[in-house]
């Protein structure tokens, strides 16, 4: 009985700490990610998405079947542990433990997805940006529910607002 309410705490224990770094774990709505997929951002076999935060996996996975390939960046290692798991048959998707504010986008990334926080959205435009600058091209920014108020939208839905950050302008060395 103890063993049991060690385990169930400590699992309780580590959702509540993840808190402290960004959005607690709710999934996306299935219908609307593939709404999203349809309609705002159709992914092609060139894609790679990024899903910063990516909870059970559930828009990797979507990103994958339609031929994209998706990394989720998720701090919860139960939530990673479960990933894996349901995507150990999909060889385009790879999950990793990691805080993604302290993580690099590769190289290949073309769209960013998150559902962040009302707190943390600005802030996270601002670490796409970043990286977009470092990479040197534009990358995508599919955001679940939260809008950035200075930003130009591309397009948006009644659950989604898409984003294309640009690199900012680098100042040339005298
Ligand atoms: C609202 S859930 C979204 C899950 C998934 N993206 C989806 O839409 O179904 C936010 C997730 O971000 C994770 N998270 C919060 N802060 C994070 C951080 N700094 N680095 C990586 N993951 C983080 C949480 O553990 C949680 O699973």
């Amino acid at each position: 009985m103890i063993v049991a309410l060690w385990i169930v705490g400590s699992i309780l224990a580590i959702f509540a700490l993840t808190v402290l770094r960004g959005a607690p774990y709710v999934p996306s709505r299935s219908q609307d990610i593939e709404k999203a997929f349809d309609d705002l951002y159709r992914l092609q076999d060139s894609d790679m998405l990024v899903d910063i935060g990516s909870g059970d996996g559930k828009v990797c996975l979507a990103a994958a079947r339609r031929g994209a390939r998706a990394i989720g960046f998720e701090i919860n290692p139960m939530l990673v542990l479960l990933s894996r798991w349901r995507a150990r048959r999909q060889p385009r998707v790879t999950f990793r433990l990691a805080d993604f504010w302290h993580t690099e986008l590769p190289r290949e990334t073309t769209i960013v997805y998150t559902f962040g926080d009302g707190r943390d959205i600005q802030r996270m435009a601002d670490w796409v940006q970043t990286q977009a600058t470092r990479l040197q091209k534009p990358i995508y920014f599919l955001s679940y529910a939260f809008g950035i108020s200075d930003r130009t939208l591309v397009t948006r839905n009644a659950s989604y607002f898409l984003y294309e950050i640009q690199p900012s302008l680098q100042q040339s060395k005298p």
